[in-house]
């Protein structure tokens, strides 16, 4: 059994999968975003899935579908994202996923959008080298230039 944090690309059968994880009232609250219905959340990533410009990857822990990562356009800006299950939560995976992450995902600058409170989340970036930019209402901007 291996305990390393590995990424590879999504396969269909993780969506299930990722739906549970995002459908949890404490992730919800920790990240400030609602939980997507099941059928909007599919149609949100088969769309997201079909989009060649945006990188996606599921992220594995003993095995196990911990979680994903994601690297987007929006509003012109390059930006991460990441969720995992609260089950695999405290453990450093999300900032392994996220150095690993940024070999797949190379544009610069990047940025990380966190609600003010989330602090585990503000925490990975951080570890990763993302220095904190800017705060707009109760969200705080990070940004890797390098
Ligand atoms: C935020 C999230 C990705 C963190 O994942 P994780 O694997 O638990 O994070 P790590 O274990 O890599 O922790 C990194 C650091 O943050 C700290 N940390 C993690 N969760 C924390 C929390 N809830 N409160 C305070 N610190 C926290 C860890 O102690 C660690 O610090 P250290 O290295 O100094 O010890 C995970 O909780 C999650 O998926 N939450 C729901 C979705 C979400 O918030 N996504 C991000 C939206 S911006």
């Amino acid at each position: 059994m291996t305990t390393e944090v590995t990424l590879r690309d999504v396969l269909d059968d993780d969506l299930p999968i990722f739906f549970e994880q995002q459908n949890d009232p404490i992730a919800n609250e920790m990240a400030a975003f609602p939980a997507r219905e099941r059928e909007a959340f599919m149609a949100h990533w088969a769309k997201n899935l079909r989009n060649p410009n945006a990188i996606h990857k599921t992220i594995l822990y003993n095995g196990e579908i911990a979680g994903n990562i994601v690297g987007f356009d929006m509003e012109g800006q390059r930006e991460v994202g990441y969720w995992l299950g609260r089950e695999f939560w405290g453990k450093g995976i999300a900032s392994k996923a996220l150095a690993e992450f940024l070999k797949y995902e190379t544009t610069r600058p990047l940025h990380g959008v966190t609600i003010k409170h989330n602090i585990g989340s503000q925490q990975v970036l951080k570890k990763c080298g993302f220095e904190y930019e800017r705060q707009e209402n109760d969200e705080l901007f990070f940004v890797l230039n390098a």
